[in-house]
Formats: structure tokens, sequence, C-alpha cells
């Protein structure tokens, strides 16, 4: 499959090979290769569903940009931005999208709206998404280097259907959280709610 040329620079006040240092400042080499995998399996959803690349492939990089920062860090931004108080209660895990597109926003400027959304609900999916939320939530499931049982059942549903896919890992990662024990964050249940095929 062939893909078309970048241009992030589109997009974000950087071109790539400068996003690309701004991640490597911020992630260590697992997660910032992860980021780079995540960017090409965005491509590819977004070619085989009739999306944009460069958008879906700067929104597949930038995904985890947040992935590391200090708790504190993400406690202040709840703050300052007046966000959900009930999210200090949850963790980096749902903050780094959630809560880290503000960070991707403000030092990577992209200000696109797909993109940002696309950062924001990659973690939590939403009960309505756009295709680029779609694209990365499915990207960041199945890059490559993925390997749980049931990845590749995950990969076909997908490739047959990106809606089918959606809901199949949403179901996945509630079940996943329940079975442990772990709350919900209520975002992430009303995605829930509005994704799974209602009898
Ligand atoms: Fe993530
Ligand atoms: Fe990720």
């Amino acid at each position: 499959m062939s893909l078309e040329p970048d241009h992030y620079e589109q997009y974000a006040a950087d071109s790539r090979s400068g996003i690309i240092s701004k991640l490597k400042k911020h992630l260590d080499k697992n997660r910032f290769e992860h980021c780079v995998r995540v960017e090409a399996t965005a491509r590819e959803l977004a070619a085989a569903n009739g999306a944009d690349q460069t958008i879906a492939g700067l929104a597949g990089l930038v995904h985890d940009y947040a992935k590391q920062r200090d708790v504190a860090e993400f406690q202040g931004l709840i703050r300052r931005f007046q966000l959900d108080p009930e999210l200090l209660k949850y963790s980096r895990a749902i903050w780094h999208g959630y809560v880290g597109y503000l960070l991707v926003q403000q030092e990577l400027g992209i200000n696109d709206i797909r993109i940002l959304n696309a950062v924001k609900y990659h973690t939590i999916a939403a009960p309505v998404m756009s295709v680029y939320d779609k694209i990365v939530y499915m990207a960041d499931y199945l890059e490559p280097n993925r390997s749980f049982a049931g990845v590749e059942m995950a990969r076909a549903k997908t490739q047959a259907s990106l809606d089918e896919g959606v809901v199949f890992q949403n179901q996945q990662t509630m079940t996943f959280l329940i079975e442990r024990g772990q709350a919900i964050y209520p975002a992430a249940l009303e995605a829930y709610n509005a994704l799974v095929p209602k009898s």
C-alpha cells in the first residue's frame, strides 16, 4: 500500500521530524516506537476507510505524547482547565488521552479538532466517534507489536468493518476492567452504552 507524504506541518507547529524530537524528549524508547507503529497502522486504516492519511497518521503519532507525564502535571491541568473533578480519582491511564490532548495542543501546536479528539478518546472511546477517533482507537489496539489473546480476531473484524472493531475492543476493555474490579470512568461507560449493539 503506498502512503501519502506526511506534511504534518499543515496541522502542527512542526514538521514530522520536529514532532519526533519532542516525542523522544517526553517518552522512553518503547513508548516512542509504539507511537511510530500506531502512526503507520492509523495511515493504513485511513487508506482502507477513505479517510485522510495525514490527519490519521499525525493523530496516531502523537496519541501517547502525554503518557509519561507526572501525576502532578495532570492534576494541575485538571484544576487549571476546570475539568470534571471526578477525573482526580482516576490515573494516568485515563488522563494521558482525556486530559493529555491539551498538552498536544499547547506544546505541539496542533489545533485541528479531528486530531485532538482522536487523542482525547483513544483510551476510553466516546458515544459519538469520528472516523479519526475510531482509527486511532483501533490503531493503538492493533499495531503490529500487539500480541494479546484475540488480537487476530480483532484485526479480522476491523478489516471487515472499522465499526465492528471499535465495538469489539470496547467490549473487551470493559470486560477486562470489570474482571479486575477496576472503576470505570463515567464517560467510558457512556461510550460503552452508546457503542454496544442493542438487542
Ligand atoms: Fe494511550
Ligand atoms: Fe498507545
